[in-house]
């Protein structure tokens, strides 16, 4: 198994490429199965989990052609072809290795009447449980079976109907299958406290791009008008606002200064104003933004939350910039119950974090000091990097796939602008 060795301690500057955001692929991917006309995705991520995706959409029939993009754009482009599909199953062994493939639920429903996904199961981050995504379309009524580890739904005869959806908790993944089968089921569907991320807005965009008729689009409240069919299209991914972020952190905690090409602003406020608050200098520039600091990080107090507020998914890479921030931070999940796996590796490296509950209490340390650490998954690994970028002498983060899975080319990037970090063999 690879690992990423860093000898940490070189400061960060220079133009830094975001690509094409793995949350919004994973949501745009399944749209292929919509239609029998052909989608084209452009400035795809080259990452493990969007390869799995196509793997998954191949099971199921679709015909995948990728190509390398095209002009500035680091990511590639990928044509899909759902003239007809040919299985209903997503089966254990592609969804027990990517969670995101209960996101196949809601467009086979509703392209052919019936669908059956693996359950996805717990995961590192704690019980991720799919009943949101289950009510939801039985809400547009589906019959949904639970049997053998398999989720079975069934539209009724003539297929599925609008309804009124009423999320009790705001959940990406369910928003998401939710208005998948919306826009193919006849007749009108009111969906209220919707997740309004930047991934769904692009999710929303891609489906009016294939015919859809989506109102309220940004909003907690989305009305679709059904359509009998959607038609191709070609649609290029937002770029990652999480991968931005987490690079912003690494030009915060080596006194560094990058440009972070392609990054929006709009998606990102509430990670750049903890950014600013921190004493980071964050600038909007045309195509991009300038993210520099020349000082320890200041303390902070933060809550993750859905959009607008900040990320769940940027929680362990701020805990590692403000492990060395000067001052007490206090941090709060409110999304995940176990999401603080990063603490004793971090601790390990020489932070001091105490976890009581949903809360962590950081109190910044001068300095941290390279060790071997590893994490159980995406944004945990992340946090070890940068510590391992800030830190003194050699840091090794092991299961490294947790990282293949969300950033595109790390190593190659980060050495680009400075850092000291490859990629090593295990064995
Ligand atoms: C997506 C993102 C993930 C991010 C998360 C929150 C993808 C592929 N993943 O995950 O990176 O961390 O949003 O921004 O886009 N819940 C239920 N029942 C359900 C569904 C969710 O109780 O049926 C709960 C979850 O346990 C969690 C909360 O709702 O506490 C939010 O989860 P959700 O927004 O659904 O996350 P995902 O879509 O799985």
């Amino acid at each position: 198994m690879d690992r990423i060795t860093i000898r940490g301690g070189n400061r960060l500057s220079g133009r830094l490429q975001i690509s094409g955001a793995k949350n919004a692929a994973l949501t745009l991917l399944p749209c292929a199965l919509l239609t029998e006309e052909k989608l084209t995705l452009t400035n795809l991520p080259r990452l493990a989990d969007v390869d799995g995706f196509g793997h998954l959409l191949n099971e199921l029939g679709v015909s995948t052609t990728v190509r390398r993009g095209q002009g500035d754009l680091i990511g590639r482009e990928m044509t899909m072809s759902a003239k007809a599909i040919a299985s209903t199953v997503a089966p254990y062994d592609i969804v027990r290795k990517m969670r995101a493939s209960i996101l196949v639920l809601g467009p086979l429903l509703a392209r052919s009447g019936e669908a059956t996904v693996s359950l996805p199961g717990g995961c590192a981050i704690g019980n991720r449980p799919i009943d949101l995504h289950l009510k939801a379309l039985e809400a547009l009524g589906a019959q949904i079976e639970l049997t053998a580890g398999y989720v079975r739904a069934t539209a009724p005869s003539g297929g599925l109907r609008g309804g009124r959806i009423n999320f009790p908790v705001v959940s990406v993944g369910a928003t998401e299958n939710a208005l998948m089968a919306a826009v193919l089921a006849q007749g009108e569907t009111v969906m209220e406290n919707v997740a309004r991320e930047p991934e769904i807005v692009d999710l929303s965009r891609c489906l009016v791009a294939m015919g859809a008729e989506i109102e309220g689009i940004g909003t907690d409240r989305l009305v679709v008008r059904g359509k009998t069919s959607l038609h191709g299209a070609e649609y290029e991914v937002m770029p990652d606002r999480i991968e931005a972020g987490s690079y912003a952190c690494a030009a915060a905690m080596t006194g560094g200064d990058l440009f972070l090409a392609g990054a929006r602003i709009e998606d990102m406020e509430a990670i750049l104003a903890g950014l600013r608050e921190a004493g980071v200098t964050v600038e909007s520039q045309t195509d991009g933004i300038r993210v520099a600091a020349d000082r320890r990080p200041s303390s902070l107090t933060l809550s993750t939350a859905p959009f607008p507020a900040f990320p769940t998914d940027m929680q362990a890479q701020f805990m590692a910039m403000l492990a060395l921030a000067e001052g007490t931070s206090v941090l709060t999940e409110t999304i995940f119950e176990n999401r603080y796996m990063h603490v004793p590796e971090l601790a390990r490296m020489g932070a001091d974090i105490q976890v009581h509950g949903r809360t962590a209490v950081v109190k910044g340390v001068e300095g941290l000091v390279g060790a071997d650490v590893m994490a159980t998954d995406l944004r945990a690994s992340m946090s070890l990097v940068l510590a391992g970028l800030a830190a003194e002498g050699e840091t090794r983060v092991h299961r490294v796939y947790h990282l293949d899975r969300g950033y595109e080319r790390l190593e190659e990037k980060l050495s680009a602008v400075g850092a000291d970090i490859e990629r090593e063999s295990d064995s």
